[in-house]
């Protein structure tokens, strides 16, 4: 399956609000081969997520996973949401450092909720109705902004935090114990 190239910066699709899927659509071949090519672009990037608008297509889909950090986040099978609706569950805001894949090698801090409701379907049309927490709220949040044509620098209340990701590893991730690894990369 081919693992296909992701737009950055400047491409239109990054500030266009995607479209929703006909639910009747969902099952057929041109939306499962849209989902099994975001899923290998993801970890051929190693993100943890993947919005549609990413890769150019205008359709509310995302999809997400992390595995392979337990040491600093509880492994987050993959998911594949279409149609979202997301809703603060905890007014609390977080911060902590995100990146994304078409903003490549810059990391900030952007603020979060900690914990979001998240309607939608999955990829046989199937009613998604669950809370993300944490790193998986923060994850869903940056992809449900993709939708909306929202990247996380528009996030951020404080663009001195913005590095790149060399000077970063060495001048502020290494002081709080960070590494680029940990990061939400979407
Ligand atoms: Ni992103």
């Amino acid at each position: 399956m081919p693992v296909l190239p992701i737009v950055r910066l400047g491409h239109p699709a990054l500030r266009t609000p995607a479209r929703p899927v006909e639910p009747g659509r969902i099952r057929e071949p041109e939306i499962q081969q849209l989902i099994d090519d975001m899923v290998d672009t993801m970890r051929d990037a190693r993100g943890v997520g993947l919005a549609a608008p990413q890769i150019g297509v205008g359709f509310q889909v995302f999809v997400y996973a992390s595995e392979g950090h337990p040491e600093r986040h509880p492994d987050i099978p993959l998911r594949v949401v279409i149609n979202p609706m997301i809703t603060p569950h905890a007014r609390e805001l977080v911060y902590d450092w995100e990146g994304c894949l078409s903003i490549p090698d810059l990391r900030g801090m952007v603020p979060r909720h900690l914990a979001v409701r998240i309607q939608g379907m999955d990829r046989d049309g199937r009613p998604l109705d669950y809370v993300a927490n944490d790193f998986e709220a923060r994850i869903v949040q940056h992809e449900y902004d993709h939708l909306n044509g929202i990247i996380f620098l528009d996030r951020m209340r404080d663009l001195r935090t913005l590095g790149y990701l060399e000077e970063w590893n060495e001048h502020m991730a290494g002081q709080e114990g960070w590494d680029a690894d940990d990061t939400a990369v979407g």
